[in-house]
């Protein structure tokens, strides 16, 4: 049953290839009545190659853009592009912020070790990850501070954690 929407919100989602924004993505949606949107899938729906990044995106920026209007009609939305840049991560937040909504940040942190674990599991790309792209992405990859944390809104839900066997994400 979702929860009652306490007027627009964004939710982004934050973390590296593997790191569950998916997952978690999906078990908010549900919970609280959001619209999700996710590249990967759209990429997938039009049948492109999830490493065109030029493709990528244009569908992120189309996905902003519709965002944006859903918030301005007050619903919740939730953004899983993994914004590893602090100023990509500072426009969602301006942009949504003058449109009214409260924001969220989830950053979802694991260690590379581990997400080379899981991504080898998902089995998803074509190629594969390789593990030195990983580590590539790793060292480019901006971890919100603390500091940044606390420019963004109270979660709605927070501290759930999304359990991928439970079948519900
Ligand atoms: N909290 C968790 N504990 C253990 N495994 C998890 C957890 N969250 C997600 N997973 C598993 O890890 C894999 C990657 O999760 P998910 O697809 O949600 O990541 P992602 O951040 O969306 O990755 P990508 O950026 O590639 O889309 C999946 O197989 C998922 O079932
Ligand atoms: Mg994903």
């Amino acid at each position: 049953m979702p929860t009652a929407s306490a007027g627009p919100r964004l939710i982004i989602m934050c973390g590296l290839p593997g790191s569950g924004k998916t997952t978690l993505a999906k078990l908010l949606e549900s919970r609280l009545g959001a619209i999700r949107f996710s590249p990967d899938e759209w990429m997938d729906a039009l049948s492109l190659n999830l490493y065109d990044e030029e493709k990528r995106a244009k569908i992120e920026a189309l996905q902003w853009k519709l965002s944006q209007e859903l918030l301005a009609y007050g619903l919740i939305v939730i953004i899983e592009w993994g914004t590893w840049g602090r100023s990509e991560r500072d426009t969602l937040r301006l942009g949504a912020r003058a449109l009214g909504a409260a924001v969220e940040l989830h950053y979802l942190s694991v260690p590379e070790d581990v997400l080379f674990d899981r991504i080898q599991r998902r089995d998803l790309e074509r190629p594969p990850i390789e593990r030195e792209a990983l580590s590539r992405w790793f060292a480019i990859f901006q971890a919100p501070t603390p500091e940044e944390m606390a420019l963004f809104d109270e979660p709605l839900i927070a501290n759930v954690v999304a359990d991928p066997a439970s079948g519900r994400s």
